[in-house]
């Protein structure tokens, strides 16, 4: 940019103010944030303000006004329509969280609706987006038009982020995510509840993940950013409410696209296991949020009944198929999704107990199998992956099943496999248990 007009800062100013710890007025942020999504602001200046704001941090007031002027930086999607209270769920990226999948199916089938913009995985977590894509015919490419229907007549649906919808947050975390800028609480809030705000729903539940496998690696991270999430919502006209979950180890046993999905219709057909536990919990907060429970602990009674008795498996059939997708998947997740060439047993590298699955290393190693990018525009292998079959706290003895690794060829297999065994602990005393999920 060239000078400023007549007594306005410079964007080199704007830089050098918050280099220096100052704050940045509502106009100012709507001038770099608008600027730079119009190419007037080259991607040099966003990044140097960028880490700034991520070594000086942002207040109150300015995390608001950045979030405002990223939401403005698009289209909003309009759900008003459906006339009445539209849920969504989010995760802050975690590995092996299937919860999504089970969740928004669930709380359709309890009569809440479901509608979700959601984004491709990155780096070691895995996105939604992926996972959906690895049924055969699945499209989350609909029109608004066309989300907005059925979210109306099947009570879930999960779209693509879109180049309109919140074209700032695109184009800032791609440059975040190669210039060091990721981990700034403020930057995680802005680009989070802008997405939110910009996507429609009324009223969110953010599931912040803690632990080694998460932007939040301790629990005072973790609802310090809770926190912060609720209250920029609040300042922007949405209702959000946290829970914080652990993300030490992976939340199931799958990780990796198709996997994840088969665990998903597996948790709808047993309704038992850790994966259902975290599931229900949230979406009965849910329920409560949009009025189709009085409080949390009813909509986990009426969510528990739903995933028992087959609602949950039903709606996310009738999901599946609005979206194009072979419904079957449903009934034989084998049958219909896609498998990778090669798999291969790790062994537990001695007896004791487990006492370490690292979350982010067995999600480095899923990604090293294949089903993982490592570039936004890099394909995944959708049947590459990682079958947990022990979890932290059991006894195992050396050689006993740990894994089951799925890749296209033995090289992947190599080198995932190397990654697990660095992310895997096994030690002489049986290690603390840690809470699954708590409510901020
Ligand atoms: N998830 C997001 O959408 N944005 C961030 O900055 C971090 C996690
Ligand atoms: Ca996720």
């Amino acid at each position: 940019m060239g000078k400023g007009r007549a007594g306005m800062p410079t964007i080199e100013e704007l830089i050098a103010r918050k280099r220096d710890g100052g704050g940045l007025s509502a106009e100012e942020l709507d001038r770099l944030v608008l600027g730079f999504t119009a190419g007037e602001v080259p991607d040099y200046q966003m990044a140097a303000w960028l880490m700034a704001a991520c070594i000086r941090g942002l207040d109150a007031e300015e995390t608001v006004w950045l979030t405002d002027a990223m939401v403005r930086s698009g289209e909003r999607v309009d759900l008003s329509a459906l006339g009445r209270t539209v849920l969504d769920k989010h995760s802050t990226g975690g590995v092996g969280d299937t919860v999504t999948l089970v969740v928004a199916p669930l709380v359709a089938a309890c009569g809440g609706t479901v509608a979700k913009v959601s984004g491709h995985g990155l780096g070691h977590t895995g996105g939604t987006l992926d996972k959906l894509e690895s049924i055969p015919g699945f499209r989350t490419a609909l029109s608004i038009g066309e989300f907005v229907r059925q979210a109306d007549e099947v009570g879930v649906a999960v779209i693509a982020q879109s180049p309109e919808v919140d074209p700032a947050d695109g184009a800032m975390y791609a440059l975040r995510d190669v210039t060091a800028t990721v981990p700034s609480i403020p930057l995680i809030v802005a680009s989070i509840v802008s997405k939110k705000v910009a996507g429609g729903a009324d009223a969110v539940l953010i599931d912040v993940k803690s632990g080694s496998g998460a932007f939040a690696k301790t629990g005072d991270e973790a609802r310090a950013l809770a926190r912060q999430l609720t209250r920029v919502g609040a300042a922007l006209g949405r209702c959000i409410r946290c829970v914080v979950s652990d993300m030490d180890e992976p939340l199931g046993a799958a990780v990796g696209n198709a996997l994840e999905v088969a665990e998903a219709v597996a948790t709808m057909r047993s309704a038992t296991g850790r994966l259902a536990e975290v599931c229900v919990a949230i979406a009965g907060r849910m329920l409560a949020m949009g009025g189709g429970a009085p409080t949390a602990a009813a909509g986990e009674a009426l969510a528990r009944e739903a995933l028992a008795d087959g609602r949950a498996l039903e709606a996310f059939r009738r999901w599946v198929r609005a979206q194009g997708g072979d419904e079957a998947v449903a009934e034989d997740p084998a049958d219909v999704l896609p498998r990778a060439r090669e798999r291969r047993v790790t062994g537990a590298p001695r007896s004791g107990y487990l006492s370490r699955m690292d979350a982010e290393g067995v999600g480095r190693a899923a990604a090293a199998l294949g089903a993982g990018r490592t570039t936004k525009d890099a394909a995944v292998d959708p049947g590459a992956g990682i079958v947990l079959h022990a979890r932290v706290g059991e006894p195992v003895s050396r050689d006993d099943p740990l894994a089951t690794l799925h890749a296209a060829g033995p090289a992947l297999l190599d080198e995932g496999e190397r990654r697990l065994l660095a992310a895997v602990g096994v030690t002489d005393d049986r290690p603390e248990p840690r809470a699954l999920l708590t409510d901020v």
